[in-house]
């Protein structure tokens, strides 16, 4: 059967991207980010597993305010990165597993949670950020990566236990596959940050870390804090981190061991938050 073997967190700031594919990651202002992602590189190299899912949030690229899926299931062969203003990333063509993603699109919406099937979507920086993060800038990306998108965007979203429980039937979806495949669960977005409005610029240093505490040791007490304490403590883009219970409600419910912690500040408008996760 497939096993979940670890799970990923990583903010996926857009201009990070911008500094690999230009060559400033040596910077003054970007090499403490980067510092920060060095032992991520090396225990994904050793730990790299046959697919990834990775929770994202589409900003607004392949979806728009004439279709919000709440939950999307990227089910296709593959899917390129997006062109997101001024023409798409340099890096590679993400490849799908459209035999594990069609079970766990099956077995995920029989435990009642509504998904939208997607077979053809571009990527866009929410997802090829944190991979560029922890695989560097190779060729082809080292392993399958099914895409799962979630609307943080535009109101009603989806609340923090939804997501957690989503995990959960994600988790036993996984486990129910019959092939021994190894798999990671990324949850992208956040920390604190706001982009617009009087309170653009706002960062939480103090929320941030009691939420990676949290995150780690009490997951489930996490998963009831309401939205407005989000967008209250975190400005209105922390809301992102509701898709970090996805991926932390998929793992065993022993306590994690955890691989790494890093926490920066600044990285353009955002805090960056960094965890790596092994089940045990
Ligand atoms: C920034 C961060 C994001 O998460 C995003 O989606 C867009 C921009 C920023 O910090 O600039
Ligand atoms: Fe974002």
């Amino acid at each position: 059967m497939a096993t979940i073997t670890a799970s990923v967190y990583t903010s996926h700031v857009p201009a990070i991207g911008a500094a690999l594919d230009l060559g400033k990651t040596n910077e003054p202002y970007w090499q403490p980010v980067f510092a920060g992602y060095e032992p991520s590189k090396k225990w994904f190299a050793e730990n790299t597993p046959d697919v990834i899912f990775l929770v994202y949030n589409d900003h607004a690229t392949a979806f728009s305010l004439d279709l919000i899926p709440t939950f999307a299931i990227g089910t296709g062969p593959e899917y390129p990165p997006a062109d997101e203003g001024w023409g798409a990333r340099p890096v590679p063509v993400v490849q799908g597993h459209p035999e594990l993603a069609a079970h766990i699109a099956q077995s995920v919406i029989q435990d009642d949670f509504d998904l939208t099937i997607v077979n053809r979507m571009d990527v866009d920086h929410g997802l090829t950020v944190p991979l560029s993060l922890l695989c560097g800038q190779p060729q082809a990306w080292p392993c399958r990566v099914i895409p799962f998108a979630v609307n943080v965007v535009q109101y009603p979203v989806p609340s923090g236990r939804r997501c957690f429980n989503l995990g959960r039937a994600i988790r036993k979806a996984v486990e129910s596959f019959d092939q021994p495949l190894k798999v990671q669960i990324w949850g992208t977005g956040g920390m604190s940050h706001q982009l617009q409005g009087p309170r653009a610029g706002l960062i939480n240093r103090e929320w941030d870390n009691a939420f990676l505490d949290r995150l780690i040791a009490d997951p489930e007490g996490l998963a009831s804090m309401p939205h407005i304490e989000y967008v209250r403590e975190a400005g209105s883009e922390g809301i992102e981190l509701v898709m970090w219970l996805i991926a932390r409600g998929a793992m065993s419910d022993r306590p994690p061991h955890v691989v790494h912690r890093f926490y920066h500040v600044p990285a353009s408008n955002t805090a960056v938050g960094h965890l790596i996760l092994e089940n045990r």
